[in-house]
């Protein structure tokens, strides 16, 4: 288990990029929406790239889609579900994530 970051760092409707775990190269990116935090590994499931193209620049101009900067693929903020772009159907990888006492912590 590992504290990502109180639930308040994120921006609210907005998402934020984490390191990932100790010994992997893959990081975290954590949607909030109200009180609820969505975590998912940030890594596009079409080739792999990281999702933002610069640092916690994660969302569609409108704000409903998580979106990669590679080649535009938009996933569903809840679910991680790809609903446009080359790898439509596929999702991201979920990370479990719960939220105590406004702390966010990942990991099994
Ligand atoms: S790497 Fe994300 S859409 Fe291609």
């Amino acid at each position: 288990m590992r504290t990502l970051c109180r639930v308040t760092d994120i921006p609210d409707n907005g998402a934020k990029g984490f390191p990932g775990l100790e010994g992997t190269f893959t990081g975290f990116v954590a949607v909030r929406q109200g009180e609820r935090v969505y975590v998912y590994e940030n890594a596009c499931p079409h080739i792999g790239t990281p999702l933002d193209w610069t640092p916690d620049r994660f969302l569609s101009a409108d704000g409903r889609h998580l979106i990669c900067a590679t080649h535009g693929a938009e996933f569903t903020l809840d679910t991680g579900l790809c609903v446009s772009g080359p790898c439509r159907g596929d999702s991201l990888t979920a990370v479990e994530a719960v939220v105590q006492d406004g702390v966010v912590v990942v990991g099994g």
